[in-house]
């Protein structure tokens, strides 16, 4: 989880990742769950992440747990894959 950094502390930036041998038993719910409630703690107004659009395990599972996409962009110039930010709704 990355803390409140700007906009008075209001935005926090949760990104869960399994090992791949390790996915599909739950972990990946567990340690987003924990960050969330870390995020809450911290006073937190508004959770965020980011996928790669390449990445539809991680979209699913973004939007499973309430995201919703709010912007794409690419990370630099003459990158093809975009990534997709996305706000807990
Ligand atoms: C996204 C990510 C964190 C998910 O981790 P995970 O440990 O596989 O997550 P979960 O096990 O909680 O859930 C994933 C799937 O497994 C299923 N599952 C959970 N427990 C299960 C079990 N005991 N048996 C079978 N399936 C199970 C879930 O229902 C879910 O299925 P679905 O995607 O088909 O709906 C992992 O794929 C990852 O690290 N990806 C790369 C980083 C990334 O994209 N992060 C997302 C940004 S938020």
């Amino acid at each position: 989880m990355r803390p409140p950094t700007d906009d008075n502390g209001a935005t926090s930036t949760v990104i869960a990742r399994v090992l791949p041998e390790h996915r599909r038993r739950g972990l990946g719910t567990r340690l987003y769950e924990r960050a969330l409630e870390t995020a809450h703690a911290l006073d937190t107004q508004v959770i965020e992440t980011v996928v790669a659009a390449s990445n539809p395990d991680g979209l699913r599972f973004a939007e499973q747990h309430g995201f919703v996409e709010i912007e794409r962009h690419l990370l630099r110039e003459g990158d093809t894959v975009h990534w997709i930010g996305l706000r807990l709704t």
